[in-house]
């Protein structure tokens, strides 16, 4: 990674500029309505940056996966009237992959987006991650900058990876393991330990050779587990997993196991031995990442583990950054959103960030024509 990001202020004088804005506002909706407007309050710093210094700006983002057509359910019209209260006068364009051109990076689909632009300014951490034309293409041509809230992201996960102030400590959740391999690695080389929840434990309990019942697991990845395992045994990092666990046994029942289940059961979340030995270690920490809940949180039979956890993380004097998606959404349902240091608003985003270091948007800004050549 060389050469800087150039940031709003190296787009010199705004004042009657059209600046195009690529935002992420790929909000939550039910039934057409916003479930939770915090992606489009995070780039309000940005858009009002750009507006108090006299510019005109014309936001533009994805919304849900419509593949490449229009179709109403996907369309801009929440986003834009929730907008208009938080920024009015600010333009938002219709949904950008309502093009093919957008996903496929069409050079065409950029030159329609770049008309009568000036500028180009991009605030969509979430979508950075996507080679996707409006990420990607306007930098080629145009003036262009990261927004308040790219830079902000950037600098916190960053910063996790290259200087975190120790010991830093990792807490990973959610299903899939195969799906976090990669950030599993790279975490597992800067942190002091990893914590697993959530139903990837099974597959490190399974590696482990524990009976795992019929709970959720990737048989495939054991192997890996196992070696993951022996790895950070030998550079004595620890892998904090499970010891006790909560779910339903074979009738159906809600029951707490110990770490072995019996056949027919099914572990929904880690158990309160665990939550509270999870909890100890992020009080411990000085640095704390957390991307993943504990258990199926959304029934609230099996939700004590991850509320445990964001308590801990809500509690704890470490610097606290909480990687989007399903652990952003459980501290809200926590109402502990306000009590950490940092809620990504990239989900895939910011594991790549941690994992790879770099991003497809944030090399195309390094590369745009005004960046910084030193
Ligand atoms: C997200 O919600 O993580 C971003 O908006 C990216 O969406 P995508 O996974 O559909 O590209």
């Amino acid at each position: 990674m060389t050469g800087r990001i150039p940031t709003l202020v190296d787009l010199g004088d705004v004042r009657g500029k059209r600046v195009l804005v690529r935002t992420d506002f790929n909000v939550p909706m039910e039934a057409g309505v916003i479930t939770d407007d915090f992606r489009i309050r995070a780039a309000l710093p940005t858009i009002t940056w750009l507006t108090g210094r006299g510019a005109g700006v014309i936001t533009a983002s994805h919304l849900g996966r419509p593949k490449g057509a229009p179709d109403r359910k996907f369309s801009m019209d929440a986003v834009r009237e929730r907008l208009a209260t938080l920024a009015p006068g600010v333009e938002l364009l219709e949904n950008l992959r309502f093009d093919p051109g957008e996903e496929a990076n069409d050079s065409k689909f950029v030159a329609a987006l770049v008309k009568d632009i000036d500028m180009y300014v991009d605030d969509a951490f979430g979508a950075c991650h996507r080679a996707h034309a409006s990420i990607v293409g306007p930098p080629k041509t145009l003036p262009s900058a990261m927004g308040l809230l790219l830079q902000k992201e950037v600098d916190v996960l960053l910063g996790l990876r290259n200087d975190p102030k120790r010991p830093f400590v990792a807490v990973l959740g959610g299903s899939k393991i195969s799906d976090k391999l990669g950030v599993v690695e790279a975490l597992l080389a800067v942190v002091d330990s990893l914590v697993i929840g959530g139903a990837m434990c099974f597959t490190f309990l399974a590696a482990l050779g524990y009976p795992i019942g019929d709970s959720l697991f990737e048989p495939d990845q054991v192997d890996t587990c196992k070696r993951l395992l022996a790895e950070s045994a030998a550079v004595g990092k620890t892998i904090h997993l499970p010891e006790d666990l909560v779910g339903l046994d074979a009738g159906g029942r809600f029951a707490t196991f110990g770490v072995r289940l019996p056949d027919g059961a099914k572990g929904f979340d880690v158990g309160p031995g665990t939550a509270a030995a999870f909890s100890d270690v992020i009080m411990d920490a000085r640095t704390v990442f957390w991307n993943g809940p504990m258990g199926m949180f959304e029934d609230e039979r099996f939700e004590a583990g991850t509320r445990t956890v964001a308590q801990a993380m809500a509690d704890t004097k470490a610097f606290t950054v909480v990687g989007g998606g399903d652990s952003a959404a459980a501290l809200a349902q926590f109402g502990l959103a306000d009590d950490v240091d940092h809620v990504s608003t990239g989900g895939g985003a910011a594991l790549e960030l941690i994992e790879l270091g770099d991003l497809p948007g944030l090399a195309a800004l390094r590369g745009a024509c005004n960046a910084p050549r030193f």
